[in-house]
């Protein structure tokens, strides 16, 4: 059997589940996105994130501003957005342009519209266990790890990558689920010794073929958040070709984690708009 996960298949079964019960329930969700700029990346992922609400029958509004815009601008968007009962998630499409404080403007967000789940609040809640929209990549890869099967519990779990959209929110995840995690970045100072010991290894800081065959043990479960650029392809964090070899398990890039995080959003949208409409 393939060791490869599938996660263009498992997005596709959350995106129609959730059409299912969107067309089932009669409900209205709608999702705005704010750009800042004409970042080429952020152009892509809009474009994705846009095509994935319109075919589950989300309504998707893309508010692009200019890079000279205020910082005070934006927050008067996030306002606008937030006092707007028809839209029910608010999306700050990351990265900012340089000057702008991304963690004040973020945490303007209503939270019960933050469906990035980088707000104060939401972040607390989740730190807590509290019910809270929560960050859409990491959501995507425990789904992953729920679908195929991987237990957690007790197990050691390394993330390397401590973002505050991607691995701080998983050191969350994974300890709810009793996984023994560590946490490696740019400072560690041997990250293989980690790495090595891991019996999930999770990778999220954007450099290239950063996790070879020799960092990982046999049998290993290996999920690639990275999505890099070299020459004209895509590529994860992990060089793919010989890790793949010797997991149990593994996420190709693209058709990994990508298209569960796009997914999740859509999950993200839909919870948000049953929490403010009263629905269970
Ligand atoms: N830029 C790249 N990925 C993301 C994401 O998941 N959310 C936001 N807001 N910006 C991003």
């Amino acid at each position: 059997m393939s060791n490869i996960i599938d996660g263009i298949s498992a997005s596709l079964e959350l995106k129609n589940k959730l059409k299912i019960e969107i067309e089932k329930k009669d409900l209205t969700p709608h999702l705005a996105v704010i750009q800042v700029g004409d970042n080429k990346a952020s152009n892509i992922y809009i474009k994705n994130k846009k095509r994935a609400c319109e075919s589950v029958g989300i309504s998707f509004t893309h508010i692009k501003l200019p890079d000279t815009i205020s910082e005070d601008f934006v927050i008067k968007e996030i306002k606008r957005l937030n006092n707007d009962i028809s839209i029910n998630g608010i999306l700050v499409q990351l990265p900012l342009p340089i000057g702008f404080d991304e963690g004040k403007i973020i945490n303007e967000i209503n939270p019960l519209k933050d469906v990035d789940g980088l707000t104060f609040s939401n972040v607390g809640n989740l730190a807590l266990e509290n019910d809270c929209l929560v960050s859409c990549t990491p959501l995507g890869v425990m789904e992953l790890l729920r679908l195929y099967k991987v237990d957690l519990e007790g197990k050691d779990v390394c993330i390397v990558g401590r973002s505050n959209l991607v691995g701080k929110p998983l050191i969350q995840l994974l300890l709810q689920k009793d996984a023994t995690v560590s946490v490696c970045h740019s400072k560690s100072k041997n990250i293989k010794e980690y790495t090595k010991k891991a019996d999930v290894l999770i990778v999220a800081t954007g450099h290239p073929n950063l996790i070879t065959k020799d960092m990982v043990k046999e049998g290993v479960v290996v999920i690639d958040v990275g999505i890099n650029k070299e020459n004209d392809s895509l590529c994860g964090d992990v060089s793919f070709n010989e890790v793949s070899k010797k997991a149990s398990l593994i996420t190709p890039v693209p058709g990994g984690v990508g298209p569960m995080t796009v997914a999740c959003l859509l999950k993200n949208t839909v919870k948000a708009y049953k929490i403010q409409n009263g629905i269970k």
